[in-house]
């Protein structure tokens, strides 16, 4: 079973090694990721491969529509950990263009679980109904939540008490918001970053 995946994973490790042959070695000893990236489950966004970065350069924590809730003890820890203990220097909330879960937290669908996990979309289209209702296109007005989504995310991590701690320490940290076409495999920054 799964034949195909580990004669993939004999095959990269061994091209890893034959183009630097103390690769894996050195990450045994430690990580130190500069980039936290915080983006959606979705197969088609793959945070590392995306940026093109190797193992050790990208902590990542991905889940449905790319959400951090100031409730949420998976995000809490992995945030926690990649500012006090690695001291990454960016944390960049990654959000895609044709996203299914964006999708299904508006079309009033009953799902089960992912609908209460989907909640904070919902307040984000609450909040700027005037704009998204004046979008009569449905592609376009759900682009357009993703791209608010991200930027309320962003509003979310910038707030939280472990990044204004980091900030009060004097810590370089800064906070960024994009959002990643599935179309040409391009991302957009926003232009919301949050830097202290
Ligand atoms: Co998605």
């Amino acid at each position: 079973m799964l034949d195909r995946l580990k004669a993939n994973n004999r095959a990269w490790a061994t091209r890893k090694v034959a183009a630097d042959a103390g690769f894996f070695k050195r990450l045994e000893g430690q990580q130190a990721p500069e980039y936290l990236w915080i983006g959606c489950a979705d197969s088609r966004v793959p945070a590392n491969e995306i940026v093109d970065l190797d193992p050790g350069e990208l902590f990542v924590h991905r889940n449905v529509a790319n959400l951090a809730p100031p409730q949420d003890a998976n995000y809490l820890s992995v945030l926690q950990f990649a500012v006090d203990v690695i001291k990454v220097k960016h944390i960049i909330v990654v959000g895609h263009y044709g996203c299914g879960g964006i999708a299904a937290a508006v079309d009033g669908k009953r799902r089960g679980l992912v609908d209460h996990w989907l909640h904070p979309i919902r307040e984000t289209f609450a909040d700027n109904r005037d704009e998204l209702e004046a979008i009569t296109d449905e592609r376009g007005r759900l682009n357009r939540l993703c791209e608010l989504n991200v930027m309320r995310q962003v509003r979310n991590v910038a707030s939280d008490v472990f990044v204004h701690d980091a900030w009060a320490r004097g810590q370089a940290l800064k906070v960024h918001g994009w959002v990643y076409t599935l179309g040409n495999g391009l991302v957009t920054d926003l232009n919301v970053t949050v830097g202290g």
